[in-house]
C-alpha cells in the first residue's frame, strides 16, 4: 500500500511538471534542461517536417519510435504518454483512414494539446485517452504496435508497464519504444526529484529493460539504435537540474560547480537514448 501511495505520488509529480512544460512551450523531458540528446531526435523524414516545424506540435520525446517501424495501413498503434501528440499524427498517417491510433497520457495539459493538434488536422482515425501506462485504459489483444517516446523512464512501476504491454498486443504484435538507460547514477542523482522528472533518475540500464520485456513474455526483445548523450548535455542535466546535496561535494572536498564537471565526467557514456524492438509470441 505504501509502495502504491508513492507511485501515485511520483506520478503526480510528473505531471505537475509536464503541465507546467507544455503551458511554458518548453520541449523535451520537462527539466530546466533538454532531454534530446546531441545527436538529435532522429526525425528525418521530409513527410513529417510539416509536424515537427509547428510550435504548438512540441515534442519531449528522445528518439523516434516510427523510424524502423514496420507500421501498416489497417494497423493499430497505441502510443504510451503521447504528449503534445506528435507520434500520434505521424503514426496516423502510416496506419491510413482504415488503420487506429490511440495514445495514452495522464496530464489533462498534454492531452487538451494533443486533441487540440488532432483537431486541425483533420484526421479521424486518431485518439487520447486518459489514464496511467501501469493500467492501460485498453482492451487486452487489441494492438498490432505499441510505441512510446520517452516515458517508460518516468514510470515508477515499470514491471507493470511491461506487463500491460504485453496485456494489449495482439499476439505477433510488437513494440517499439525510444527510451533513456543508464548505468551507475550516484545515490543522490536517483533521489533528485527533478532529474527525475527530466527522464533521467528514473532511467533502469539496458540490461533490465531488456530483462524486463522479456520477464513480461515479450521476445526477440532487441535494441535497434542507441545515442549517447553528449558532454554538454549530462553537463546541463548536472548542473541546472540537479541539487548536489552540499555534504556529497564537501565530502569530496570541492565546491558545487567543480562537483558538477566531476559528475558530468563520470556519467559520461552512461546516459543514452535507446530504441527497444520487443514483439509477443504468435
Ligand atoms: C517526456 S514526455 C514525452 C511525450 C511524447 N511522447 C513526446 O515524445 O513528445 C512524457 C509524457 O508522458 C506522460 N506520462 C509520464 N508518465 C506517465 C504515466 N505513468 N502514465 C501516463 N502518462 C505518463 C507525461 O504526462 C508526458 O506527457
Amino acid at each position: 500500500m505504501k509502495e502504491e501511495r508513492k507511485a501515485k505520488e511520483v506520478r503526480e509529480e510528473v505531471s505537475r511538471n509536464y503541465a507546467r512544460a507544455v503551458s511554458e512551450g518548453k520541449g523535451c523531458c520537462g527539466g530546466s534542461s533538454s532531454c534530446c540528446n546531441s545527436a538529435g531526435l532522429g526525425y528525418s523524414d521530409e513527410e513529417i517536417l510539416d509536424l515537427i516545424s509547428d510550435p504548438e506540435l512540441i515534442s519531449f520525446g528522445c528518439g523516434n519510435p516510427l523510424a524502423f517501424s514496420e507500421v501498416r495501413e489497417g494497423d493499430t498503434v497505441l502510443d504510451l504518454g503521447s504528449g503534445a501528440g506528435l507520434d500520434l499524427l505521424i503514426a496516423a498517417r502510416k496506419v491510413g483512414p482504415s488503420g487506429r491510433v490511440i495514445g495514452i497520457d495522464m496530464t489533462d495539459e498534454m492531452i487538451s494539446r494533443a486533441r487540440k493538434n488532432i483537431e486541425r488536422t483533420g484526421m479521424n482515425n486518431v485518439e487520447v485517452r486518459k489514464g496511467i501506462i501501469e493500467e492501460m485504459p485498453v482492451d487486452s489483444e487489441t494492438v498490432n504496435w505499441v510505441i512510446s517516446n520517452c516515458v517508460i523512464n518516468l514510470s515508477p512501476e515499470k514491471k507493470k508497464v511491461f506487463d500491460e504491454i504485453y496485456r494489449v498486443l495482439k499476439a505477433g504484435g510488437a513494440m517499439l519504444v525510444s527510451d533513456v538507460v543508464a548505468e551507475d547514477l550516484p545515490g543522490w542523482l536517483r533521489n533528485s526529484d527533478r532529474l527525475y522528472s527530466s527522464c533521467i533518475a528514473g532511467a533502469i540500464s539496458e540490461t533490465d529493460y531488456i530483462r524486463g520485456l522479456e520477464e513480461a513474455g515479450l521476445e526477440n526483445v532487441e535494441v535497434r539504435e542507441r545515442a549517447e548523450y553528449g558532454m554538454e548535455d549530462i553537463k546541463a542535466f548536472v548542473k541546472t537540474s540537479a541539487e548536489i546535496p552540499s555534504e556529497i561535494f564537501e565530502e569530496m572536498g570541492m565546491d558545487r560547480a567543480k562537483a558538477a564537471d566531476h559528475y558530468a565526467e563520470t556519467l559520461s557514456g552512461k546516459i543514452l537514448s535507446v530504441q527497444f524492438y520487443a514483439r509477443k509470441p504468435s
